[in-house]
């Protein structure tokens, strides 16, 4: 059953960099996209269109669009890019700044959804309704984010039949592709193969892409998985940067220099190119004064 073929969704300038308590500069961040598109990444998660008092790192989404739009460099290359949207402030900003994919945001936990986005996981259905209006009314693939499928940071243990119970209210609302999270990455791989089986059951597993947070080392393990059932595109943040504001001590995002590495061992092409991608997980963790900490980003540099 595994993919010959897997599709990584870069999240580090959204998901990697939204956590940063310094401003980092739009600059940065425009660098950091260039890099990786140039490194064959052609779906980027640049941006998060929510509210600047929330996550104030995010605030020069648009800023960090145009930049990339401008760029010359860029213009042979098709590049899908998406950004976060709450609400239809967000999927308005984000019609405006031109991304091709839209992405709401629940969780399979009704304690996490209140802290992150202040509302029941109902309400934010309701609220997404018009927004996914929008995205269909300007042709934008729409994506529904779920966090806390393996497990909640503030009420432990999330049912197995949870995210997939949520994944069909969302796609019933218009949503396209499901991204079923472990925000925390407390999950292991049974529970990833029962919880990845159960959105299968519920709308198919040909529109489910795997987010899985390496807090407890397991990202790795959980992707092998899902790509045993069939999975074939997952999210991963260069250098394995990132964590939740909504989550304490979680931390990044599986390095996508790490998933690279397992996919190229197991002969699945990605169409990214593993130098490049080092260099780049290098650069991004200088410019931000962090170690460089993608296992296989270290090998690989220091060889
Ligand atoms: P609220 O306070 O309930 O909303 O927040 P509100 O409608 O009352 O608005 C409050 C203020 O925010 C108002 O401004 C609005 O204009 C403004 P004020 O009048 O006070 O000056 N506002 C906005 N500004 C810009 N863009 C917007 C927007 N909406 C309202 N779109 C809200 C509700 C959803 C807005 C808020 O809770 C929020 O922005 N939350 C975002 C939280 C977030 O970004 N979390 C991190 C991303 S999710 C994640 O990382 C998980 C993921 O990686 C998967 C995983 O790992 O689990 C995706
Ligand atoms: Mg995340």
């Amino acid at each position: 059953k595994l993919p010959s073929q897997v599709t990584l969704v870069e999240v580090g300038p959204r998901d990697g960099l939204q956590n940063e308590k310094t401003p980092i500069s739009t600059a940065i961040k425009v660098e950091l996209c260039k890099q990786l598109i140039e490194a064959g990444i052609h779906r980027l998660e640049a941006a998060a269109f929510v509210s600047p008092k929330w996550v104030p790192q995010m605030a020069d989404g648009a800023d960090v669009l145009a930049g990339l739009q401008a760029l010359p460099d860029l213009q042979d290359r098709t590049v899908s890019y998406s950004a976060l949207v709450p609400n239809l402030k967000g999927m308005e900003a984000a019609i405006e700044a031109g991304v091709q994919e839209a992405v709401v945001f629940t969780a399979a936990s009704e304690a996490f959804t209140q802290k992150n986005i202040n509302c029941t996981i109902a309400e934010s259905i309701e609220r997404f309704k018009p927004v996914a209006a929008l995205a269909q009314a300007h042709n934008i693939h729409l994506r529904g984010s779920i966090s806390c499928a393996l497990g909640c940071p503030y009420q432990g243990e999330v049912p197995v039949q949870n995210a997939a119970e949520v994944a069909l209210r969302l796609r019933d609302i218009g949503v396209q592709e499901f991204d079923v999270a472990d925000t925390i990455g407390v999950g292991t791989a049974l529970r990833v193969s029962q919880v990845f089986e159960a959105v299968g059951y519920s709308v198919g597993l040909n529109n489910v892409a795997g987010h899985f947070h390496d807090t407890y080392g397991q990202a790795l393990a959980n992707i092998l998985a899902a790509l045993q059932l069939g999975v074939s595109t997952f999210h991963s943040s260069i250098a394995g940067l990132g964590g939740c504001p909504y989550a304490k001590g979680a931390t990044g995002n599986v390095a996508t220099e790490d998933v690279v590495y397992l996919l190229q061992g197991m002969g699945i092409d990605t169409g990214l190119n593993m130098h490049k991608l080092v260099q780049t997980g290098a650069w991004i963790s200088g410019s931000i004064g962090k170690p460089y900490t993608s296992r296989a980003g270290r090998a690989v540099w220091n060889k």
